[in-house]
This record gives structure tokens, sequence and C-alpha cells, in this order.
């Protein structure tokens, strides 16, 4: 089927099959490698992308879904204004961790502050639940989230 989406601000027109998954899509035929495959089923959020600025598993999301959709992943975000305010908030708190669950981390950041500016350390938390890392904790990243809010005055 034809397939077409917006990503990271560029039109795509693309001959798919409609059973592909999004992950597959961007990692495959995309070459996007910022979100990984962790579990494959909707468990760990390494494959997080955003869908009309809503955090969504990729693993999960069959490619004929994106029909009409804007898509970014971290490869866009990182140039967008929000995007670098994010990343250097993360790591002026030391908020960096591995290649396989930062992506997500921002992603997840960025679709919180996006709709909400004055988020709680539990709203924090809660935004990061299904983003998961088994080896520091999530102390720094909701620092990093204050530290966005504050640099970026205006910005969200
Ligand atoms: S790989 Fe998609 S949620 Fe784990
Ligand atoms: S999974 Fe990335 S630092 Fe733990």
């Amino acid at each position: 089927m034809k397939l077409n989406f917006t990503l990271n601000h560029q039109p795509q027109s693309l001959e798919i099959s409609a059973t592909m998954s999004v992950l597959e899509l961007l990692r495959e035929r995309l070459n996007l490698s910022a979100c990984k495959e962790g579990c494959g089923e909707g468990e760990c959020g390494a494959c997080s992308i955003l869908v009309n600025d809503k955090l969504v598993n990729s693993c999960l999301l069959a490619s004929a879904q994106l029909e009409g959709a804007e898509v970014m992943t971290l490869e866009g975000l990182r140039e967008t204004d929000k995007g670098r305010c994010l990343i250097e908030a993360l790591l002026e708190a030391k908020g960096v961790q591995c290649g396989f669950c930062s992506p997500g981390m921002v992603l997840a950041l960025y679709a919180l502050l996006n709709e909400n500016r004055y988020p709680t350390d539990d709203q924090i938390r809660e935004a990061l639940s299904g983003n998961l890392c088994r080896c520091t904790g999530y102390g720094m990243i909701i620092d990093a989230a204050h530290i966005a809010l504050k640099r970026g005055k205006g910005l969200w």
C-alpha cells in the first residue's frame, strides 16, 4: 500500500507492507536508529516516537496507522528548540543514560512538558513510567525536566 505521512517535518510517500511495524519502517526502511527494539511488546519504551505529539510505542503500531500523521523521532526533535532545551537540561542534570533508553526518555519528557508546564515530580514519574531503565534511577531525569522548564521559559 501507499503510505503518506510527515516524518520530522518532511513529507513522505512510501510503498509499504501495511502490517510492517512502525519501528521496522523507521529503522530498516528509513535508517533512523534512535528508536530501539527492546521488548518488542510495548513494555519498555525503547521504541518511543511521537505521533501527532503523543508518545507512542512504535513496536506496537502498524505502518498503515501512520496515514496522514505527523511523526517525530529523536533525530527530528533534537533539531528543534524544545529538543535542544531538553537535551541540554539532561546534560546539566547528568541525566543522560544509555543509547537504548535515552531517546525514549527525551521524547517522553517532551510529550509531558508540551502538555503540562507545571508538572509535579509525581506527574513526571508517571510520564516516564512507560520508559524503563534497569540501571540507574530516575532522579536526575526528573531534575532535568525542571531545568528544561526553567531554561526554556517561553518555549513550553
Ligand atoms: S520495544 Fe517497543 S515498548 Fe519495548
Ligand atoms: S537502560 Fe539505559 S541506562 Fe539503563
